[in-house]
């Protein structure tokens, strides 16, 4: 397919341990342990850099999934896992130029401990941090963390954007150049380069400033996955680079426009945000091989599994209904709002049972499922991105580390030879492969009294 510019693609990773389908885990050569063995880790950061990837991210809850029973939990994977920053800062010393990026819930931390956080990531890594703001989902998390259940959205919206600004402010607490360090005449910081936020809003009281020098980015890259209006609200204002699951490319076209829209409403350029769409690649060196590899997959879904991780996504425990039963009419959700909009929406225009939805949501939760040659799926790239649709694509393999390395060393090579994805880094920091500028610092310097 001839290529329309020299317009490049970001390419993003997300590592679920057990690959990103509900069956990856079992798939005959999956490698299992991956949740908590670090080696299995390290293989698939350097598979991804090698594949010049602008980032791998990692997805975190900071609970079990609650609208499961436990005898739906205990048949999927995604349970148990590594703590992602703690992850990410060993991750930083075995790689040199991949982005690192976490999950980190606005609802269950302060906004002091999230900013230093990314900050330390961001100088063990020399500039590759980036935060995935979410808001989290469940009940099954506030009640680890002196609630009984979530709060509503609008709540939860509501903090997370004062707890994004509070951030900002805490890592503009230095100018670049603060600590002198100064043998000669015993200065260690210039206290005129010293920045107090003194903070005081409807959710947050922060005096500031933050206990850690100006971070290589200036600011960690941001990145924002909400699709609800106050999800996409949010990115407007504050995000730097945007997931999104699609499962066909009107919805991925619709979802880039609004967002698009919505970033030069606030007062920002739509070319500095980067849109993100999830694709779940399965590659094979013939198309059969392809849908072989997929349809493996699909009969080794088990109906626990496959009701457990559609009942959390579309926000309402669906054991209730029949399986063969067509997908009823359900409240709307406080949690995933704009995934069971989607999954019910792909329910009536396919008319879908309880089981067939499931078999959708294992396959990809909601992101769109790409089978092919590697020509093909470089196709279905390459038309997503010159169509409006997307600025790269978080690419989620379905199992581990097969669905990765068949992405990189079938794929990659074919999105380069067409010029659309770089054979090399050019640049040293997150923010260098992204393309976004490194924000200065603007607020006045205030001194401690
Ligand atoms: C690729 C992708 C990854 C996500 N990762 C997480 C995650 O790690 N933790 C989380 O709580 N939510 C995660 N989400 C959910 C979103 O952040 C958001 O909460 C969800 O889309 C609902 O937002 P909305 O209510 O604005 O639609 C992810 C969404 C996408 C598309």
């Amino acid at each position: 397919m001839p290529v329309k510019s020299g317009r490049r693609m970001h390419l993003a990773t997300l590592l679920q341990p057990n690959g990103h389908h509900t069956a990856g885990w079992r798939h005959p050569d999956a490698q299992l342990g991956g949740d908590h063995d670090f080696r299995v880790y390290r293989h698939l950061a350097e598979t991804a850099e090698r594949g010049k990837f602008d980032v791998l991210f990692l997805a975190d809850a900071v609970g079990l999934r609650d609208r499961e029973t436990s005898e739906q939990l205990s048949r999927s994977p995604i349970t148990a896992n590594l703590e992602p920053l703690a992850l990410l800062s060993a991750l930083s010393v075995v790689t040199s130029r991949i982005g690192l990026a976490a999950t980190a819930s606005t609802t269950y931390n302060e906004p002091y401990h999230i900013a230093r956080k990314f900050a330390s990531l961001d100088h063990l890594s020399n500039g590759r941090a980036g935060w995935n703001v979410v808001t989290s989902f469940s009940d099954g998390e506030a009640r680890n963390f002196n609630r009984d259940s979530h709060p509503d959205h609008t709540t939860r919206y509501g903090r997370a954007r004062e707890f994004v600004s509070v951030v900002r402010g805490l890592w503009d607490s230095w100018d670049d150049d603060a600590f002198v360090r100064d043998k000669a005449s015993g200065r260690y910081f210039d206290p005129g380069k010293l920045h107090v936020l003194n903070h005081r809003g409807a959710h947050f009281a922060v005096r500031g400033p933050l206990n850690i020098a100006r971070a290589p980015q200036g600011h960690p890259v941001i990145f924002q996955a909400g699709a609800s209006d106050d999800g996409l609200g949010l990115a407007a204002e504050t995000a730097d680079a945007v997931y999104t699951a699609a499962q066909t490319l009107e919805e991925a076209q619709a979802y880039y426009a609004r967002l698009k829209g919505k970033i030069a409403a606030a007062g920002r350029d739509p070319q500095t945000v980067k849109i993100l769409p999830g694709i779940q690649p399965f590659v094979g060196h013939t198309e059969e091989e392809a849908k072989a590899k997929h349809r493996a997959l699909l009969d080794l879904i088990h109906p626990d599994a496959g009701l457990g991780h559609l009942s959390t996504l579309i926000g309402v425990d669906m054991s209730a209904y029949p399986l063969d039963g067509p997908v009823p009419e359900l409240p709307v959700t406080e949690s995933h709002r704009s995934r069971q909009k989607l999954l019910l929406d792909l329910a009536r225009r396919e008319n879908l049972t309880v089981r067939q939805l499931y078999g959708h949501v294992c396959n990809g939760a909601g992101h769109h499922t790409a089978v092919g040659t590697p020509g093909q799926i470089a196709d279905r790239l390459q038309h997503w991105f010159e169509n409006g649709a997307a600025d790269g694509f978080n690419i989620l393999p379905p199992y581990l580390p097969g669905g990765l390395e068949d992405f990189v060393d079938l794929v990659v090579p074919e999105l380069q030879r067409r010029g659309l994805f770089r054979t090399e880094y050019e640049g040293a920091t997150l923010r260098d492969h992204l393309g976004l500028a490194r924000p200065g610092l603007v607020r006045e310097a205030v001194r401690i009294a």
